[in-house]
């Protein structure tokens, strides 16, 4: 099947979705996504980040598609072609779902450790206005213990349905899910249980906001205050491969993930024991530094700017005066 995004045509299979074909292509033209993840079968179709401008439906039919379609969910046709970054009506669309999501999420980045990697943030920073229009009051929730390595911020959920599917799919036992609907729709457990299982860890990967987060990293860091690794271990349990990223401060192993894809996705997804049980450099065979987008807030600090140039190394003055870049080097 051939399909044209945003003027680059790519032949893809029968079957495949626009916003994979786009995939294929890769770079600016590919849609956000907030609730698709290619590992979760089902998932997508919840968040309408993803919309995109059929202009001609197909080779045989021509005629453009009346509305944006979620590209996500929509399947290429032969000779289909599409707009999203070419398209005006997409972007103001996109502005318009990232308005709709920001409602009712709160404003707390400078206190949540999704900070710096979360995808709601980019999206803010790329299509949100700069003020809000709304003025009812936000939506509250009791707070629920969902045990004491999960940590859910059910204000900041976005309601992708990801960790559900999680659940569903990876653990052997689903005891959490979305309670209620429409405006009261929640994360929750079902009898105020932990969620405890092998895999469970894995809902803080896959959510792409602050609403599931690691507690045993809860506050230790800014995420760009770290420095990432890949490693992997022989893990005993057998449905995990144990090839993860390890991020640093200093000698310390402060948090442990699945290795993620330029799409956020995981590659593999990893067992409990690796992500909160092998906090040592011991635990692991070191692959070498991972490779950060040098857009993303994660390399920031990393830059080979920030090292001191040769004339500070050498002048007593100019190194007193970067005293405090100079230790955040040696810290990093
Ligand atoms: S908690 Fe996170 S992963 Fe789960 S539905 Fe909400 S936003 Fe999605
Ligand atoms: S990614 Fe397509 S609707 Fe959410």
């Amino acid at each position: 099947m051939k399909v044209t995004i945003d003027g680059i045509s790519v032949e893809v299979p029968d079957g495949t979705s626009i916003l994979n074909a786009a995939r294929v292509i890769g770079g600016d033209i590919v849609p956000p996504a907030m609730c698709y993840y290619s590992k979760l079968a089902g998932s997508g179709g919840k968040c309408r980040t993803c919309l995109v401008k059929v202009t001609q439906g197909s080779e045989k039919d021509p005629r453009p598609m009346p509305k944006l379609v979620a590209s996500c969910r929509t399947n290429v046709m032969d000779g289909m072609v599409v707009q999203n970054i070419t398209s005006p009506e997409v972007i103001e669309a996109r502005k318009g779902v990232v308005e709709m999501l920001l409602i009712n999420h709160p404003l707390d980045c400078p206190v949540c450790d999704q900070a710096g990697e979360c995808h709601l943030q980019d999206l803010g920073f790329e299509h949100g206005a700069v003020k809000t229009r709304y003025e009812f009051d936000r939506r509250t929730f009791n707070k629920i213990d969902i045990g004491d390595k999960i940590q859910l911020h059910m204000t900041r959920c976005i309601l992708c349905y990801r960790c559900v599917y999680v659940a569903d799919q990876i653990t052997d036992n689903r005891i959490h899910g979305i309670l209620n609907r429409g405006d009261h729709s929640e994360i929750s457990t079902y009898i105020r249980k932990a969620v405890d299982n092998d895999f469970s860890g894995n809902v803080i990967d896959v959510c792409p906001v602050g609403a599931l987060t690691d507690k045993t990293f809860r506050f230790k860091q800014r995420v760009w205050f770290t420095k990432p690794v890949e490693a992997h271990r022989d893990c005993e349990n057998e449905k995990c491969k144990g090839h993860v990223t390890l991020w640093y401060k200093g000698e310390d192993v402060i948090r442990v993930t699945a290795r993620k894809d330029v799409y956020g996705e995981v590659e593999d997804f990893i067992c409990n024991s690796c992500r909160f049980d092998k906090k040592k450099t011991s635990d692991w065979v070191i692959e070498g530094p991972r490779k950060v987008s040098h857009q993303s807030v994660i390399s920031a600090n990393h830059y080979d700017s920030l090292k001191p140039l040769p004339v500070v190394k050498t002048n007593p003055v100019l190194q007193e005066a970067n005293k405090t870049q100079f230790e955040r080097e040696t810290r990093l």
